[in-house]
């Protein structure tokens, strides 16, 4: 089978594989491809257009895999012979997740292919016995071939195969090495077919690297089916799986895990994780809507002196330039001075607030910071900020209200452009301006 290398910038080729593109001077853009036969136009077949409304619907079957997490992120269990790619940096757990999928599946009688181009099947054993699984119906493979792997998967015929990772299959038609862009996109597409043809449902697991995403399963998002994408700070223990891409379900679903010494434990009831309880200065509560779940976090604010002439802003889990916009709306519309502190904001147990309903939590945690006084830990704080200072509305706002309630909360700071419906189980204050919160919540 031949090859050529083709530009993904400019689309000019090249039998050899070079370093800059000769055509639009661009450095490492070279990517290799199979060659196309060439097919004459009398050579296909004749192709069929049909109505829309000849085609039947017909309910695809689920298969359900027990963790309830998991399928609800899926849209209730896996589509049969869909396609799914399961992304997340190294170490996540995205193995563990999948292994712990598997046991369930192979009691009910499924058959499991579990193929891992990482691991020797020693290591996969050591885990699996690690997380109680063991059954005949899950078969492994310790493979990169991607000729042999599928080869192996005909015979089989499974109900599940897992491809772990696609970083490390290759297809020995290109000559390129596993993992690089040619590689992962031809062997993302012949799983595909086969995928497709033999109605094998299929997971590919791939690492997100660091540098140069368009190495990483990005290039493979638009061929799948169904993009998750497995999260969290690898030093917490909770792990969210998320839907990017969902062509059977919505995107909005998230799942949470937690990791622990037996591996990977679904956690039902999230609302309490990410409160670190420890409610000092500088800390506010607010909520965030994760899916159709609304969840309860704590954000923290440092603010000390800063020693250099320009101060430093450090983010985790919230938006470094949202924080630098919040920052400067406090400085001019309240007078509140943070130019020369050093600002840190924290959202608790690892999570990623970026929804702009938080703004106001995060301001009034830096105010509290700065000013010295707490805010009573049983408030909790809803609302975008605008530029003037104004605090505007947000969405879902009687399902964080009510979610608050349900944990004991006594106060709610909301925008007051959000009409809310029907009695409350908790005080409701209504506010305008980031000033009136501030007045509110610190007694300035
Ligand atoms: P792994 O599934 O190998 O990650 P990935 O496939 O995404 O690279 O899991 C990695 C981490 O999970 C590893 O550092 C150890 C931890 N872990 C536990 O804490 N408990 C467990 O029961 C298992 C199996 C793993
Ligand atoms: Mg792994």
């Amino acid at each position: 089978m031949k090859t050529r290398f083709v530009c993904q910038n400019c689309g000019a080729s090249s039998p050899k594989w070079m370093g800059r593109c000769p055509n639009c001077g661009v450095f490492n853009t070279m990517v290799e491809e199979k060659m196309k036969e060439q097919v004459s136009k009398n050579q296909y077949e004749p192709a069929r257009v049909i109505s829309l409304t000849e085609v039947p619907i017909e309910q695809k079957d689920r298969i359900h895999t027990g963790l309830q997490e998991f399928d609800r992120v899926l849209g209730g269990g896996f589509v049969k012979g869909s396609l799914i790619l399961l992304g997340g940096d190294p170490g996540i757990g995205k193995s563990t997740l999948m292994l712990q999928v598997s046991s369930p599946l192979a009691k009910n009688n499924a058959e499991i292919f579990y193929v891992s181009g990482e691991e020797s099947p020693y290591q996969v054993k050591l885990r699996a016995r690690r997380l109680g699984v063991n059954s005949n119906n899950i078969k492994f493979l310790a493979e990169t071939n991607l000729d042999a792997i599928l080869d192996c998967a005909e015979d089989i015929n499974p109900d599940l195969m897992v491809i772990d990772s696609i970083q490390t299959v290759y297809s020995p038609d290109l000559s390129s090495a596993p993992g690089s862009v040619g590689q992962v996109r031809e062997c993302g597409a012949r799983i595909m077919r086969f995928a497709k043809q033999r109605e094998i449902t299929t997971v590919i697991i791939g690492h997100v690297t660091k540098f140069g995403m368009i190495a990483g399963p990005k290039t493979l998002e638009h061929i799948v089916d169904t993009v998750l994408y497995f999260e969290g700070d690898k030093t917490q223990q909770y792990r969210i799986l998320r839907a990017i891409k969902n062509r059977f379900g919505s995107t909005n679903e998230i799942g949470v895990f937690e990791m622990s010494e037996s591996g990977l434990r679904e956690v039902d009831n999230p609302s309490r994780l990410f409160i670190s309880g420890a409610h000092t200065s500088g800390s506010a509560i607010i909520t965030v809507i994760e899916g159709s779940r609304p969840l309860l976090v704590e954000v923290q604010a440092l603010t000390s002196p800063s020693i250099f002439n320009y101060p430093q802003r450090v983010t985790s889990g919230v938006d470094y330039k949202r924080l630098a916009m919040l920052i400067a709306v406090l400085e001019r519309r309240l007078g509140i001075g943070v130019a020369r502190f050093d600002c840190f904001v924290n959202a608790v147990g690892g999570i990623r607030v970026f929804e702009p309903g938080c703004d106001l939590g995060i301001i009034l945690a830096i105010a509290s910071s700065i000013k010295n006084i707490p805010i009573d830990e049983h408030t909790v704080i809803i609302g975008e900020v605008g530029l003037g200072g104004e605090v505007r509305p947000v969405f879902n706002i009687e399902s964080r209200i009510k979610a608050a309630g349900n944990l004991g909360f006594r106060l709610a700071i909301i925008p007051e452009k959000n009409p809310i419906r029907g009695k409350q189980k908790m005080e409701v204050v209504p506010v305008n301006t980031v000033k009136d919160a501030v007045r509110i919540a610190l007694g300035l």
